[in-house]
């Protein structure tokens, strides 16, 4: 991240330049993006639906707004203490995905049995900003003296709590939680739900957002209280085919996320009636830690994605392009500029292989260059050949100078200073003399990979600078030059959508800043 920073700092007017767009402030849950060969997207918007829930709402809405007590970050690290409960336990690999994944520095502790805690401060100041347990229920019957400890720590220093709940089979119907005036209901089934626009901590959820439909699962906890320092998070109803659970309360809609205000005990938490799995408890989740850190471990809400289709001109008679491609590779285009100011896909070419398909592809080719000023083009290798196969500087710079000749030829802007090799060859491990050549040839400053230092898992992928060529790292969405059929995603479509509905994809985006796709 330090690296993308820098490079984002001193580079700006270049990414300004390679970066397609900056979406300013997006509304991520707002909208599921997808491209690939097929350069499809699906938007979603549920406002209509949102307005008849707005009138089930109600009850909450004349609930006396309360405030939270403020977060002062000021007295701890920005870090947190994560209590799991093994290290492969499977939430707690969900949780560490989540705070890696946004550099949040955080330090794991297997929960022991009698809630025994680290040191919290160090000469003074506090060494957690807040505590997760992945079992909220370790957190409620530590012994008194621990958790004396852990809550005066809390109070003194602004610490907040995260715990989870997770119901199995063995899951007595109602729980309560020692010390809280709050109950929790398991193993229920749910289904419609929505965000309440009223809780404090949203910032990339938004409200009310509305999930139709069953909520995945029959094992959901949900939270009943009477006591204004709890706030629902997510609301939701009971599935009407199922008969209710017999003890649990009747009322028109369910919290499965609560927010305590801190007004029962001076301490603030978000408790979970359920995992990560469920998409919106993941939003919910990372709006809890910026909220919950006082912005301390926040992401910023601007992301620049840069999407990349390489193989242009590339491909076997009877796989390319042709007209109608191309005519829906430019309505995608517009139809995305419509939420995304001047978006552009760019363009990676390989010239040895125009006007090399059937009649209806090389027109389709004609098609590409003629609409040459719509999109950004970059060098992808003349003959697509992966540039490590190759021994000696002066025949990759032989290659590039047919690919640069091509583009000049057909009007194709030849100053981007981006370039990508196919497979990334080259790239990681560093192939001196592709960057030479790329240098010498094309005066390359940016290029990108998804090996560095390794493919996965993807979190871990970072950017370096060799010989003055910056490489960032890439993101992948499953999509490669093979599939090239909506219907032949591998999996079915439907792993695709799923992958845009919540799933890898959507987190994807929302957990890099900077994404360049392919
Ligand atoms: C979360 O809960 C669901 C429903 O019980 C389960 O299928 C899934 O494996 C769980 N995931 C994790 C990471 O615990
Ligand atoms: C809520 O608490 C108040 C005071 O503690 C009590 O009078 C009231 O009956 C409670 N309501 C419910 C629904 O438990
Ligand atoms: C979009 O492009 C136009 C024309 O080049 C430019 O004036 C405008 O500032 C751009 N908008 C953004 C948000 O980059
Ligand atoms: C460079 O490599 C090519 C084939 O890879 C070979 O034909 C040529 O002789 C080599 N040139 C030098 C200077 O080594």
């Amino acid at each position: 991240m330090n690296l993308i920073v820098k490079l984002r700092r001193s580079f700006r007017t270049l990414v300004i330049l390679l970066a397609t767009f900056c979406l300013a402030s997006i509304i991520i849950s707002a909208y599921y993006l997808y491209t690939g060969y097929k350069q499809e997207m699906a938007l979603v918007e549920t406002t209509a639906e949102a307005a008849c829930e707005d009138l089930k709402l109600l009850p909450y809405r004349s609930l006396e707004l309360k405030t939270a007590k403020p977060i002062d970050p000021s007295k701890t690290d920005p870090t947190v203490l994560l209590f799991v409960e093994s290290q492969y336990s499977q939430l707690g690999q969900d949780i560490i995905a989540i705070l890696e994944s946004s550099r949040f520095q955080y330090h794991m502790v297997i929960t022991p049995a009698k809630g025994d805690i680290p040191p919290l401060t160090d000469n003074g100041r506090g060494k957690y900003t807040i505590v997760i347990y992945e079992n909220i229920l370790k957190y409620a019957s530590m012994d008194s003296w621990n958790r004396e400890l852990l809550e005066k720590y809390c109070v003194e220093y602004s610490v907040s709590i995260i715990g989870f709940h997770k119901a199995n089979e063995n899951s007595s119907p109602s729980t309560k939680l020692k010390g809280l005036p709050l109950h929790l209901y398991n193993n229920v089934a749910l289904k419609d739900c929505v965000v309440n626009p009223q809780s404090p901590l949203l910032r990339i959820t938004k409200a009310p957002r509305v999930e139709k439909g069953p909520l995945p699962g029959e094992d959901w906890t949900v939270f009943q209280f009477n006591h204004s320092t709890y706030q629902p998070v997510l609301l939701t109803e009971l599935q009407t085919s199922r008969p209710p659970p017999a003890a649990l309360p009747r009322a028109a809609l369910y919290a499965t996320v609560i927010q305590d205000l801190g007004l029962h005990d001076g301490i603030q938490r978000v408790l979970f009636g359920n995992n990560l799995t469920f998409w919106l408890h993941k939003l919910i989740f990372i709006d809890a830690i910026s909220f919950l850190s006082g912005k301390k471990l926040t992401l910023s809400l601007d992301r620049y994605i840069l999407v990349d289709i390489d193989d242009i001109f590339v491909g076997k008679e009877g796989t390319r392009m042709n007209i109608n491609d191309v005519k829906a590779l430019l309505e995608t285009q517009n139809l995305l500029r419509t939420q995304v100011a001047n978006f552009t896909f760019n363009l990676g070419f390989s010239g040895k292989f125009y006007h090399t398909g059937t009649e209806e592809e090389d027109e389709g080719d004609d098609l590409l260059l003629r609409s040459v000023d719509e999109f950004w083009w970059f060098p992808h290798m003349w003959s697509h050949m992966q540039p490590h196969l190759f021994h000696n500087e002066s025949s990759l710079v032989e290659q590039m100078i047919l690919n640069k000749e091509f583009a000049i030829e057909h009007g194709i802007p030849t100053g981007m200073g981006y370039a990508v090799a196919p497979h990334h060859s080259g790239v990681y491990p560093v192939h001196i003399q592709l960057y030479e050549a790329w240098k010498k040839v094309w005066h390359i400053r940016v290029t990108s990979t998804e090996e560095y230092p390794h493919l996965k898992p993807a979190r871990y992928r970072r950017g370096f600078i060799h010989n003055g060529i910056m490489v960032l790292p890439r993101q992948t969405c499953g999509l490669f030059t093979h599939t090239i059929f909506y219907k032949e995603y591998p999996g079915g479509p439907q792993e695709l959508d799923k992958s845009i509905r919540g799933g890898e994809l959507f987190l994807t985006i929302l957990l890099n800043p900077v994404g360049i796709f392919f």
